[in-house]
């Protein structure tokens, strides 16, 4: 692997990738308001790894949906680079996806009748300047795993194949939510070396939700949610790597 740079210094020479101002996101339900999301600023920079931690409910999903196009604020601003996503036709949110963006979610969304290969080359024959399956499995450990199905893999390698087609159309933004929550620690933390090594190849500018606090120590910045909005951000000044994380 090409050693891109491994940390960052944010609001330092990097460019935001993302500033999203006031974002507040409410649902009604019959005659209740649920205030997901109120009060939010953030700014995203080039190559970062950031963390999002929190308890349950207090918003996390609801502001990395916004951010990834597939929700809309009630009100508040996002702007990715020159685009601004407030506002935007459902169709211009898709190809705003479809160009610029790469999900990884807690279960893995793969299609069972498709290899391995075959599940990253959905997206990469449909993406403009897409890498190689094979070489995207491999960056993740697979190599050896190309032509297995989903049932022949474990949960682990799943999320990894899940990881590789994120990141083989090359998006700017790999938006992950708890990408590791329905596996064990071992498991886990190979997947955060996937996710941590591809961040480093690529500079892509990657954000993971998570509920173990511990993961914290990889991130270039962690952003803690609370009650719906950012109760703190913090600067780690070294990124530990996932084999040194405990939990
Ligand atoms: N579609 C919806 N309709 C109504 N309320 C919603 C909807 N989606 C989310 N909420 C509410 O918005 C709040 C924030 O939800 P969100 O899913 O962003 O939390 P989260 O931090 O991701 O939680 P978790 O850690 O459990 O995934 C919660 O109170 C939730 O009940
Ligand atoms: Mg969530």
């Amino acid at each position: 692997m090409q050693g891109l740079k491994s940390s960052t210094v944010p609001g330092g020479p990097q460019e935001a990738v993302f500033h999203a101002r006031g974002l507040a996101k409410n649902y009604i339900m019959g005659e209740v308001v649920v205030h997901a999301l109120h009060d939010v600023d953030l700014d995203l920079f080039e190559r970062e790894l950031v963390v999002i931690l929190g308890p349950s409910g207090s918003g996390k999903s609801t502001l990395l949906n916004i951010l990834g196009g597939l929700d809309v604020p009630t009100s508040g601003d996002v702007v990715f680079r020159d685009h601004r996503l407030t506002g935007a036709s459902a169709n211009e949110l898709t190809t705003f996806r479809r160009e610029h963006v790469g999900f990884v979610f807690q279960f893995y969304n793969l299609i069972p009748s498709l290899t391995a290969r075959e599940n990253v080359a959905l997206v990469t024959d449909i993406a403009s300047a897409p890498a190689d399956p094979v070489e995207m499995l491999a960056l993740v450990g697979l190599r050896d795993r190309v032509d297995h199905f989903p049932s022949q893999l474990s949960g682990g390698e799943q999320q990894r194949v899940a990881i590789a087609r994120a990141i083989a159309k090359r998006p700017d933004v790999l938006l992950c939510d708890e990408p590791t929550g329905a596996l064990d620690a071992a498991t886990g933390r190979v997947v955060l070396e996937a996710l941590a090594g591809a961040n480093r190849e690529f500079g892509t500018t990657t954000v993971i939700i998570t509920h173990n606090a511990a993961i914290a120590a990889m991130a270039d910045r962690v952003v803690t949610m609370g009650s719906g909005t950012i109760s703190s951000i913090a600067t780690n000044q070294e990124r530990r790597s996932a084999a040194e994380i405990e939990w």
